[in-house]
């Protein structure tokens, strides 16, 4: 079944749902935090919900229970219950591309059945799942040898955008259960800098890389892939050394083959996965090299959780669908530009970063599904860095500053580091900054304090700022399955919404379209009179002198 829209549903700005919530915003958008908890005892603990182990406070945010009635008119308006099933039957739903969106079939337990068009992708999944245990376990155990018969001690992967961000971002996250006695490394960027310093103190003998593109022609990959190669091979002097020295994981066989590793070393997936939905696919290679099979197993558990959880369970009690329409509400109601995240655990430090591509590779789009101008906003922009650090810093601007900023905290009951009484100040930290957010502190209570009357303005809190708190009981290779499976489902959520395509990403081409063309004249004989504009041709000729 075709998921293009013959005829262009209804504007959102017109649909009955949407202007609900425009008056509801008129009425009740200015209203605090504060006299919503002093009218209702009960708030804290009545807004909440707990599903696939994870816990949900979302009380400190500017709704009431008519918004969630009204959200999830919206959502039923707007087909979500629709779309989710499209999405989970492997209907075309990236309609620009012509592809189904099937990465919920890459953590679908064995047995179960997911199909595109007739045919069960299921068991390809895990056909390519267990030749990567198979892999993993011959190098973890070092039957794997190098070219000159030591055991691989280092694993780079050499990727970008969804083929680094991911896997980087899993590695940091599950570091506590990965193997410590190997080094993993991670060169995305085409500054020669970052392959340089991932190397430097690298032995090649004993280091494996991973070419990790879905395409394999993405040219930082390609070109930081053919630096590693001449890197292997000038240690190493054999060209058959590239057999134990290079794996690549793509859908393009053809370029892998090319490049010169086998065929049996590829690892592969399809077009079904979207770059930034793909670490759970082969490109989870080094996060497999890293914390072992089972548990990989174990992380795309957690993912499945997420997905049968949003599949099936009605909006008002649904994680990914709740988090994606409250971020709606602040997006277009209250005019937010920006949402932060910010987790509570030094291991997710890359999390941000991560969900910086997926939300906003996702649903970074102007026009609808049929082409015509969205007519309101679309995706936020996502930030975020791991507490404390972002409160000695950035935290001034959210909790004084003049712009709303709604807060995703994200905290879990157990450490994995258990140092003094180090969990309990890092904790305490997350339930100070939703408090003080949501209720801040009053000019009578500023002067009460003491505080000349010239100073009481700098002093006050306005309070009324937004944010909600996730807590998981302690970060596992399944609860990390299950956190990126809630964002990605909530991006998912938003994208219905505004009934744009959250899988393409056309807004990339341009850019690297001219960049082919910009690499060809600073490297002959310069720009051509009038092919750029004056400001791109002088940087270009400046540029060149620079480099004699
Ligand atoms: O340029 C954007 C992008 O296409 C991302 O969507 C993708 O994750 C990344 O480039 C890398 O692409 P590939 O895995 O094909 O090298």
């Amino acid at each position: 079944m075709s998921a293009i829209p013959r005829t262009a549903p209804t504007p959102l700005a017109e649909r009955p749902a949407w202007r609900a919530l425009l008056e509801h915003h008129k009425k009740t958008g200015t209203l605090h935090l504060r006299d919503l908890f002093a009218a209702d005892a009960g708030r804290g603990e009545r807004l909440t919900l707990e599903a696939a182990g994870l816990y949900l406070d979302y009380s400190k945010n500017r709704i009431t229970d008519e918004t969630i009635a009204l959200l999830m008119g919206l959502a039923s308006e707007c087909g979500l219950r629709e779309r989710i099933a499209a999405m989970f039957s492997g209907e075309k739903i990236n309609v620009t591309e012509g592809r189904a969106v099937l990465h919920v079939a890459l953590r679908a337990p064995a047995g179960e059945r997911m199909l595109l068009d007739g045919v069960d992708v299921v068991p390809e999944v895990q056909a390519v799942l267990a030749r990567m245990t198979a892999f993993c376990d011959d190098v973890r155990s070092g039957s794997w040898r190098g070219h000159s018969g030591r055991p691989i001690r280092n694993v780079i992967n050499i990727g970008i955008g969804g083929s680094d961000l991911g896997p980087v971002m899993a590695y940091e996250a599950l570091r506590h259960y990965s193997r410590r006695d190997m080094t993993f490394r991670f060169v995305s960027n085409v500054d020669g800098t970052d392959f340089a310093e991932a190397t430097r103190d690298l032995d090649p003998g004993e280091t494996l890389f991973i070419v990790c593109s879905k395409t394999f022609t993405t040219l930082e990959t390609l070109t930081n892939a053919h630096t590693a190669r001449e890197w292997a091979l000038r240690k190493l002097g054999d060209e058959r050394a590239i057999r134990r020295h290079f794996v690549a994981v793509s859908t393009n066989a053809e370029e892998v083959a090319k490049f010169g590793i086998d065929p049996q070393n590829m690892f592969g997936f399809w077009d079904w996965v979207g770059g930034r939905y793909s670490m759970d696919s082969a490109v989870g290679l080094s996060t497999m090299l890293a914390i072992g099979p089972e548990g990989f197993r174990a992380m795309l558990a957690g993912f499945h959780a997420m997905d049968e959880h949003f599949r099936s369970a009605p909006f008002e009690r649904n994680l990914p669908a709740l988090m994606g329409l409250l971020s709606v509400w602040y997006n277009d109601f209250f005019g937010a530009q920006t949402a932060a995240v910010f987790p509570y655990d030094q291991y997710l430090k890359r999390f941000p970063a991560y969900l910086q591509q997926l939300t906003m590779e996702s649903n970074g789009k102007h026009v609808t599904l049929t082409g015509a101008p969205v007519g309101v906003q679309t995706g936020p922009i996502y930030w975020g860095e791991p507490g404390t650090n972002g409160q000695h810093s950035f935290y001034q601007l959210i909790h004084q500053g003049t712009r709303l900023i709604p807060c995703d905290f994200i905290g879990f009951g157990k450490t994995l580091n258990p140092l003094g009484d180090h969990h309990n100040l890092l904790m305490a930290n997350v339930f100070a900054q939703g408090e003080a957010l949501a209720f801040g502190k009053t000019p009578e209570q500023v002067k009460a304090e003491g505080t000349p009357d010239w100073l009481v303005p700098h002093r006050v809190f306005e309070g009324n700022r937004p944010s909600s708190t996730f807590l998981l009981s302690e970060l596992t290779p399944e609860a990390l399955g299950k956190l990126v499976a809630l964002y990605e489902h909530s991006v998912f959520t938003q994208g219905v919404i505004w009934q744009i395509d959250s899988f393409d990403q056309w807004g990339v081409e341009l850019g690297k379209v001219l960049a082919k063309k910009i690499i060809g004249e600073l490297e002959g004989s310069g720009p051509a009179p009038g092919s750029h504009d004056s400001s791109t041709t002088a940087l270009m000729e400046r540029y060149r002198k620079q480099q004699g």
